[in-house]
């Protein structure tokens, strides 16, 4: 098994593409740099001198915080996604695959190119109805596709999600000071994190989230992992799909567009415009959830908001988990 990183000699990732047969006749590598801001796995691109590509491999724990154990079959998830997706209309959102080491946890795929992700949207303060038809046509598609029999339950990853979700940003003695985000961001959050009502449904949420369901998931639709580029959009890191319900994927979704707008609309016009019956509860919860623990959890994200403004939002998440 070989670790790749930034670091490895350009001779010894040549000889491992090699071998794995993943480079094409004269390809010979030119350059090696991280491919992206991630913080779960190695993530590189390998220029050669006919192309570039990346590769990413998964360790047995969070290449940035190395204490943090991680489940390392993650990366065998995402390859198993790509597979389900490869064919039929959504195929040309998605890096084509160009291999998969079972022995090395490593995905070799397609490179994008000149791509940002969309966490811009949180500054635009906005998103284009082109864009918003778009990833609700494939998430849609993502659902309409059969689950491959062998798909991963992905317990551990969901596990793991399940405490920064439903668990910690919910705790009040969580080891963690929102200070250190925003000065006035703990105070601001005491209340929530107080609150038996909210507590209790989002502990059914969360159980919900960990039960089996019957619908292919992308699970973490998010800005972070929507590529733009020029007109065009692309979904990668599929490392927390599952088999579960709609409804949290598109939760998800209308989350980080309230988020990036403050306009509570989306959720109605992901409703409205997703071509299957959606649970209008079910979504609302999620996406509170998903508010909430953006703004009072671990996983914070590039939103540079006041502390008005985060105190709106929290008041619409609340309103959204108790409707
Ligand atoms: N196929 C690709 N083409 C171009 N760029 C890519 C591709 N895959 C990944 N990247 C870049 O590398 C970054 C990290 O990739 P990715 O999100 O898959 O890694 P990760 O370790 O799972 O990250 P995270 O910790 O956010 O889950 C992406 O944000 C993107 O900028
Ligand atoms: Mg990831």
């Amino acid at each position: 098994m070989i670790q790749i990183n930034e670091d490895s000699s350009f001779i010894s990732i040549e000889n491992y593409l090699t071998s794995m047969g993943w480079l094409k006749e004269k390809e010979h590598l030119i350059n090696i740099t991280k491919a992206g801001e991630g913080n779960m796995n190695v993530v590189l691109r390998v220029t050669t001198n006919l192309r570039s590509i990346i590769v990413k491999q998964s360790r047995p724990f969070v290449q940035k915080h190395q204490d943090i154990p991680a489940p390392l079959n993650r990366i065998v998830v995402e390859n198993t996604f790509y597979s389900a997706i490869q064919s039929g209309a959504i195929k040309k959102h998605f890096p084509a695959i160009i291999g998969f080491d079972t022995e090395s946890y490593s995905l070799v795929m397609e490179d994008l190119g000149g791509c940002d992700d969309m966490n811009f949207i949180y500054e635009q303060r906005s998103i284009s109805n082109q864009n918003l038809d778009t990833l609700i046509a494939v998430s849609h598609h993502i659902h309409s596709t059969v689950p491959p029999t062998n798909f991963p339950l992905n317990l551990e990853m969901r596990e793991l999600n399940h405490q920064h979700i439903f668990v910690l940003p919910f705790k009040k003695d969580n080891g963690f000071s929102l200070d250190t985000i925003q000065p006035g961001l703990q105070k601001l959050s005491i209340p929530f994190k107080e609150d038996l009502d909210l507590r209790e449904q989002v502990t059914l949420i969360g159980e919900k989230y960990l039960s089996k369901g019957n619908t292919l998931l992308h699970g973490d639709y998010y800005p972070g992992s929507w590529m733009a580029k020029d007109d065009h959009l692309y979904i990668i890191d599929p490392e927390f799909g599952f088999v579960g319900f709609a409804e949290f994927d598109m939760g998800v979704m209308a989350a980080h567009l309230i988020m990036a707008t403050h306009d509570i609309s989306y959720l109605r016009k992901i409703k409205n415009s997703y071509p299957s019956l959606l649970d209008t509860q079910l979504l609302k919860k999620i996406a509170g959830i998903e508010i909430m623990r953006r703004l009072i959890g671990l996983a914070q994200l590039p939103l540079s908001r006041t502390l008005e403004e985060k105190r709106e939002l929290l008041m619409i998440s609340k309103n959204m988990i108790l409707s």
